[in-house]
C-alpha cells in the first residue's frame, strides 16, 4: 500500500484527504529540503573565506592535507586551521544530503521528482570534494576554481527546485494544466534564468582575473579586470531590464500572487547584489564585500530558479487569475 493512502502519522506524505493546497510532503520532507538550500549556499561563503583569506594552499595537498598528515598541522597556521576547516564542512553538507535522501525514501516511489533530485545533490558532494582536490592539484587555476563555484550555482539551482517541488500541494502535483504564466511571459521568464547564469559565468571570469586568487603565488588567467568587469554588467543591465518587462506584464495582467512575488523578491536580490557590485568595484575589492558578492551570487542563483519554477509550474484548476477575471467580467455582463 502507498504511505499515501495508508495516512500514518508518520507517513512522509500528507493523507490524500488532507486539503489539498497545503503541501502534499511532511513537515521533516520540507526542513531537510530548506536545510540542503541553506547549507549549499553557506559552503559557496565558508569557500570564499578560504579564497579571501589567501588560505587555498592552506593545505597544499589532496585528499591529505600535507604529505603525511590527514588533517592540518601546526606547522599550516591559520591557512591551514582554515582550508582544512573547510573541507570539514564538507561532512555537514553529506549528513544533511544523506538525511534529505533517507526522508523521502518511502515515498521514491509516487514522488519520483524529490527523490532524484535528493540523490543529484547527495552525488553533488563527491564531485565537488575531487574538484576542490583538483583545484589544490593545480595550485588554484583560475578555471578549476571558477568551476568549482559554478557546480555549486547548479547544486543551489537544484536545491531551490526541490524546496519548491517539496511546497506543492496534492492539487498542484496531480495537475496536468498548462503552465502559470502566460504564453507572451514564458520566453522573458525563460531570458530572466538565461541572463542570471550569464552574470555569474561573467562574475567567476572577473574573479579569475582580479587580486583574490587563492594564494598570493596563484596563476590568473590574463584577462583585463577593468574590460571584463564591464562585460560582467552587461547581462546585468539585461536582467533589469527584463524584470522590469516582466514585472509590467504580471501587474498589467494580473497574474498569479506566487509569480508576482518571486519577481519582486529577484528584483530585490538583483538590487543588493548591483550595489555591492559597483561598491567593491569602485572600493578596490574588500574582502568582505567580495565576501558578500559571492553571497549574493548565490541568492541571486536561487531567486531566478525560483521565478523560473514558479512560472513554469502548472495551474491547478480554478486558479488562473486571467480566466477567473474573463470569468468575473463575464458574469458582471450577464
Ligand atoms: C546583479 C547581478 C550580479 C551577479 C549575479 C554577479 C555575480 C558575480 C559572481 C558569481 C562573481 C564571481 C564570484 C566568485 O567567483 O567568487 C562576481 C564577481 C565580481 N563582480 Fe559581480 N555580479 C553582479 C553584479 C555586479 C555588478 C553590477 C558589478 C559592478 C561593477 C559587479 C562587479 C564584480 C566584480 C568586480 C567581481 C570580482 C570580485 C573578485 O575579485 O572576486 N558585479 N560577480
Ligand atoms: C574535500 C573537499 C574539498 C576541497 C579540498 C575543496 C577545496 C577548495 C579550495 C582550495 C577552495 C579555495 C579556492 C581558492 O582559494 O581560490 C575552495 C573554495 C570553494 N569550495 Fe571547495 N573544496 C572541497 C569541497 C567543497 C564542496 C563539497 C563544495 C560544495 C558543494 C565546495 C564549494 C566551494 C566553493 C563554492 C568555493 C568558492 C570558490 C570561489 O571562491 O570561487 N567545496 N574549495
Amino acid at each position: 500500500m502507498s504511505s499515501a493512502s495508508s495516512g500514518r502519522a508518520s507517513s512522509p506524505v500528507v493523507p490524500a484527504q488532507a486539503d489539498g493546497t497545503k503541501p502534499a510532503v511532511n513537515k521533516t520532507v520540507r526542513a531537510f529540503a530548506v536545510a540542503s538550500l541553506v547549507a549549499n549556499i553557506g559552503i559557496v561563503v565558508t569557500g570564499g573565506a578560504v579564497r579571501l583569506t589567501a588560505s587555498g594552499l592552506g593545505c597544499p595537498e589532496w585528499p591529505l592535507c600535507t604529505p603525511d598528515s590527514l588533517t592540518t598541522t601546526p606547522e599550516m597556521g591559520i591557512h591551514g586551521i582554515i582550508e582544512f576547516g573547510n573541507r570539514l564542512l564538507t561532512f555537514v553538507l553529506a549528513a544533511v544530503a544523506f538525511a534529505m535522501v533517507y526522508s523521502v525514501w518511502k515515498i521514491r516511489a509516487e514522488r519520483r521528482d524529490l527523490f532524484k533530485l535528493s540523490i543529484a545533490l547527495l552525488a553533488g558532494i563527491p564531485a565537488q570534494a575531487l574538484l576542490g582536490g583538483i583545484t589544490v592539484w593545480t595550485g588554484l587555476n583560475p578555471w578549476i576554481v571558477g568551476g568549482h563555484f559554478i557546480v555549486s550555482m547548479v547544486l543551489i539551482v537544484l536545491a531551490t527546485i526541490l524546496v519548491n517541488r517539496a511546497w506543492l500541494s496534492p492539487q498542484q502535483v496531480a495537475s496536468t494544466n498548462g503552465p502559470l504564466a502566460t504564453r507572451t511571459l514564458r520566453p522573458l521568464l525563460g531570458a530572466l534564468g538565461v541572463l542570471s547564469a550569464l552574470s555569474v559565468v561573467l562574475g567567476v571570469i572577473v574573479t579569475g582575473s582580479g587580486p583574490h586568487a587563492g594564494d598570493h603565488g596563484a596563476a590568473r588567467n590574463g584577462f583585463d579586470p577593468d574590460l571584463v568587469t564591464r562585460l560582467h554588467v552587461v547581462p546585468v543591465y539585461l536582467l533589469v531590464f527584463a524584470l522590469v518587462v516582466a514585472l509590467y506584464l504580471v501587474y498589467r495582467h494580473a497574474a498569479d500572487g506566487r509569480l508576482r512575488s518571486s519577481l519582486l523578491l529577484l528584483t530585490v536580490v538583483v538590487i543588493i547584489q548591483a550595489v555591492i557590485g559597483y561598491t567593491q568595484h569602485f572600493m578596490h575589492l574588500p574582502i568582505l564585500l567580495v565576501g558578500l558578492h559571492m553571497l549574493g551570487a548565490s541568492l541571486l542563483t536561487a531567486a531566478a530558479a525560483h521565478v523560473v519554477f514558479t512560472g513554469f509550474s502548472r495551474q491547478v484548476p480554478g486558479t488562473d487569475p486571467v480566466a477567473r477575471q474573463a470569468g468575473a467580467a463575464a458574469s458582471r455582463r450577464g
